[in-house]
């Protein structure tokens, strides 16, 4: 049976004096790779607001942090917010701004992989789908860009996922969703660019956060990771926070419109 041994770095890592008192807002940040980017900007001294739907994960995460001896940021906030429903997104974002004082770095993290036939899925079930992994990603980033533009430095980074490079199977909506998401931060660019925003995504490959482990990672498929990946080990959400970290900071000053791949080098 394959264990699901990660054998990552440990570090140490690199500190980024940009993002130190950067207001930051991240979705989905309550567990997952979330909860993670949430631990990593407050390492980092950064300001951190998050939303998402899941109370009392999100509760526990800022009682974690507040007794971590590595957070030398303030304590995040945390608003509740059902990004499904478009209608709550601008007082949400809105409320996050005001107790931040502005923003300088949207991370658009939240999405849900549930799996949907392609022979059984409904019109209904796939709007459900394309809300939480598409259009909320655009209104959250609508609802957040006029703060951003007065930022004069800032960053949008966007969660996408490999799952469209490779032949996924039992997701579709997720996975046109994911491909959407490159397609959409790449037009956001374009669009901000005059304003010095810059906008980014990220495609990660298989990490082994919680969630994953319990509902998909199975032996079977432990071993169908390691095997198409070129590193032989799993990869955990921290991994993908460090990229989302160098994105944010102004040491990536440079870059935008493009989508990177943290995949271990399976696509
Ligand atoms: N874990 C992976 O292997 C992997 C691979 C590729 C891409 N991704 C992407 O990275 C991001 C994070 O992945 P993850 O594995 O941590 O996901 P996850 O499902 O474990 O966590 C997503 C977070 O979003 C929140 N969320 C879900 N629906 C919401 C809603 N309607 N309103 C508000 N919040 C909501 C969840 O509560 C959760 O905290 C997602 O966009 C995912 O698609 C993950």
């Amino acid at each position: 049976m394959t264990t699901l041994r990660s054998s990552a770095p440990t570090g140490p890592f690199a500190t980024y004096p940009s993002l130190r008192g950067r207001r930051v807002l991240i979705s989905g940040g309550a567990s997952g790779i979330g909860a993670a980017l949430v631990r990593g900007f407050v390492v980092q001294g950064s300001a951190v607001a998050f939303v998402d739907v899941q109370d009392e994960a999100a509760a526990a995460l800022i009682t974690e942090l507040g007794t971590e001896s590595g957070a030398v940021g303030v304590a995040p906030i945390y608003r509740h917010c059902d990004l499904s429903d478009t209608g709550a997104i601008p007082g949400a974002v809105a409320d996050c701004i005001r107790l931040l004082g502005g923003l300088d770095v949207l991370v658009n993290n939240a999405g849900n992989d549930r799996r949907h036939a392609s022979d059984t899925v409904n019109p209904a079930e796939w709007d459900e789908l394309m809300a939480i992994n598409l259009r909320q990603q655009f209104f959250v980033t609508q609802a957040a860009l006029p703060t951003l533009r007065q930022s004069g430095s800032a960053s949008v980074v966007h969660m996408s996922s490999i799952a469209w490079r490779i032949p996924s199977v039992g997701l579709p909506a997720y996975v046109a969703a994911k491909a959407g998401i490159v397609g959409l931060a790449r037009s956001l660019a374009f669009e901000e660019g005059k304003h010095n925003i810059r906008v980014n995504s990220i495609q990660p490959g298989a990490i082994l956060t919680e969630k994953q482990k319990q509902l998909w990672v199975t032996p079977e498929y432990s071993a169908e990771i390691l095997s198409r990946q070129a590193l032989r080990r799993h990869l955990e959400p921290e991994e993908v926070v460090r990229l989302a970290l160098f994105l944010a900071a102004d040491d990536s000053s440079g870059m935008t419109g493009q989508s990177y791949v943290i995949d271990g080098g399976w696509v």
